[in-house]
């Protein structure tokens, strides 16, 4: 949600910063402004709707060729997407620029103690506050640092603040309170950005901040401090992606081309986790193994299509470890009063590692003194630098808003918990674990020969473009990819998409179906207690009323064929590692039918990649 880019240095501010916004516009927008420093005067330009639009008014009308600027993707919260609600927001007297990602909570406050000192307001925006308040607190501070602390100590809620003063081209100062901002370190230029997408094509040495930190950026140096003014330090790291990871290499959509990096992915986030002796080591866990052995409870705790993982994770972490395990929505987590101990053990899931909601979930658990496990994709994020421990998934970037290679990785990180927990806990014999090791060595082979069949899926998609409506059904790990492939839908193509237990169908559901109706059915393996043969008659009753039945199941299951319209095979695979290859025609299928029906996969609308506001 939001991007900001921040820059100065000795090259074309202009471009630096509509690159970076360019590279940011993955993370969900409505409109987009850009902020130049000249020679005393503050020069910006804004427009609603998508960069081509901000571009297009600059093209008309240039704007002069300086080297300090910052821009802004902004996804509304107060005040509809218009010219007059983009930012970058002016002060009264345009010395200062500002832009902002979160909310200012006592914004209306603030906002009447300036129109009652006779500021007039130019937007419906609460941003626009923080520009009048640094202005004013310029009058008396000695530099745009200070006036930042002093503005911060004075503001409630999230934001990221980037702000420049017209009078002090050679500098950018930002400031974060839960909500994202990075530094790229470059040599005689320095970036900042809601992440490193924004910089990575000039550098990818950076620094994360901390909590209440306010950094200034100058072409020479950066210096952190507190909003008390006291300094402080970032932690510098290197960003092991590069450029080419943040292009869509030939593919028509990030997403298209996340889907078909999936083997690799889900490899990579295998690598290293077996010891010389075969035990499973989990690098970045940083929780110990009596900790672990003291666990009697586990909550998962994610929003979206992490929740999804976390549900079959809670099936893979039952079956092997025997702890209760309760998955939560994060939204609902922190209103319930959830019974937590010191031996609960929280895991929180985010690709994206600043999920607002999933991010106080974390803290109210960590107040509690329960222990805060992350799984998350993206280093230097919050959501892992505020938890005990972490299990990176080794991803890479994730660009298009609908997750895929971030949730297949999240399954595999997620299997891996429940190894690890199962071989401290001596739950399960070393051999088990290690047999399900190896099927997991498979997977990337199994997701190859899924990606294999995205003709076949794409020619289903190509039957499907007048549908409006389409049923998912699952049961046990088929359930969470029945809702995943009917978010995915919804995200994508914006037609009704609704996933059920497929035991559920006759307490409601089925009253739905109706002549035509397709209905994606996700069978359980062949071979297990009942669950297969439950499924098919499920597949049965809902193609006795007219469904038009799109199955999923297990190569060599000649069960289904007579009742399947259509038949997508999935390798043969333990039913709780199935989600891994099932997910895959569902994923391939949105994006397809996106594609067909005109839409912006990568950027559907609405959405955004990282929400983090609550
Ligand atoms: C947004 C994204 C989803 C994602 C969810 C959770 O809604 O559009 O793709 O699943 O947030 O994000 P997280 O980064 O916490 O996994």
């Amino acid at each position: 949600m939001c991007g900001i880019v921040g820059y100065v240095g000795g090259r074309p501010a202009q471009g630096v910063v509509i690159e970076g916004l360019r590279r940011l516009e993955y993370r969900g927008y409505d409109s987009a402004g850009i902020a130049l420093v000249d020679g005393g005067t503050i020069v910006s330009d804004k427009r609603a709707g998508k960069l081509a639009n901000l571009e297009k008014a600059i093209g008309e009308s240039p704007l002069p060729q300086v080297t300090t600027g910052i821009g802004h993707t902004r996804w509304a919260t107060h005040g509809a997407p218009t010219d007059r609600n983009a930012h970058p927001h002016v002060s009264q007297h345009r010395r200062v620029a500002v832009v902002h990602n979160g909310i200012l909570e006592n914004f209306a406050l603030l906002r009447a103690e300036l129109e009652h000192a006779g500021v007039e307001m130019a937007s419906e925006t609460d941003t626009e506050v923080a520009a009048h308040l640094l202005e004013r607190e310029l009058e008396t501070a000695p530099d745009l640092t200070v006036a930042m602390q002093r503005v911060c100590q004075r503001l409630e809620g999230a934001f990221t603040l980037v702000a420049v003063d017209a009078l002090d081209p050679d500098r950018v100062v930002a400031a974060r309170r839960n909500s994202p901002l990075v530094v790229g370190l470059g040599e005689g230029e320095n970036f900042l950005g809601s992440d490193v997408a924004a910089f990575i094509e000039h550098t990818r040495e950076a620094l994360e901040l901390g909590q209440d930190q306010v950094v200034t950026i100058t072409r020479e140096g950066v210096q952190v401090s507190g909003f008390d003014g006291s300094p402080a330090q970032g932690r510098q790291y290197h960003v092991d992606w590069d450029l080419s990871a943040a292009e869509k290499d030939g593919h028509d959509w990030f997403m298209r081309k996340e889907i078909f990096e999936q083997p690799r992915a889900v490899a990579d986030s295998l690598l290293g986790r077996r010891g010389a002796d075969g035990q499973l080591q989990l690098d970045e866990m940083r929780l110990s193994d009596q900790d672990l052995r003291d666990i009697d409870k586990i909550i998962i705790i994610a929003a979206g299509t992490s929740f999804y993982a976390g549900m079959v994770a809670k099936y893979a972490i039952e079956h092997w470890c025997r702890i209760p395990v309760e998955v939560e929505l994060a939204s609902e987590f922190r209103y319930r009063d959830p019974i937590l101990t010191t031996d609960t053990l929280v895991v929180a899931i985010s690709q994206s590692g600043e999920t607002a909601d999933t991010l106080q979930a974390i803290r109210h658990a960590r107040v509690q003194r329960s222990k805060v496990l992350a799984i998350c994709n993206t280093n230097g994020s919050t959501i892992p630098r505020e938890s005990d421990g972490v299990i990176y998934t080794h991803a890479g970037p994730e660009i298009g808003v609908a997750s895929t290679k971030g949730f297949l990785t999240q399954l595999v990180a997620c299997y891996l918990l429940a190894l690890y927990l199962a071989q401290i806990k001596g739950t399960r014999f070393g051999d088990e674990i290690s047999q399900v090791m190896d099927q997991l060595d498979d997977m990337p082979g199994h997701v190859q020969t899924m990606l294999d069949k995205a003709e076949e899926v794409y020619a289903l998609a190509r039957d499907h473009v007048e549908t409006r409506s389409v049923l998912f059904l699952g049961r046990h790990a088929g359930y969470p990819v029945a809702l995943e492939g009917a978010l995915k839908l919804k995200e994508l193509a914006y037609i009704h998409a609704e996933g059920f237990a497929a035991g559920e169908l006759k307490h409601g559901p089925i009253a739905l179906v109706e002549e035509g109706l397709p209905v994606f059915c996700v069978v359980p393996p062949q071979g297990r207690d009942q669950l297969h043969d439950k499924m098919v008659s499920g597949i049965q009753e809902v193609r006795a009323r007219g469904a038009r039945t799109l199955c999923i199941a297990e190569e060599g299951d000649a069960s289904i064929e007579p009742y399947a319209d259509a038949l997508i095979t999935v390798p043969s695979v333990p039913v709780l590692l199935q989600p891994l290859v099932a997910v895959l025609p569902l994923q391939l299928f949105a994006c397809e039918l996106a594609t067909l029906m005109g839409h912006d996969v990568d950027q559907p609308r609405n959405l955004a990649k990282s929400v983090t506001v609550e």
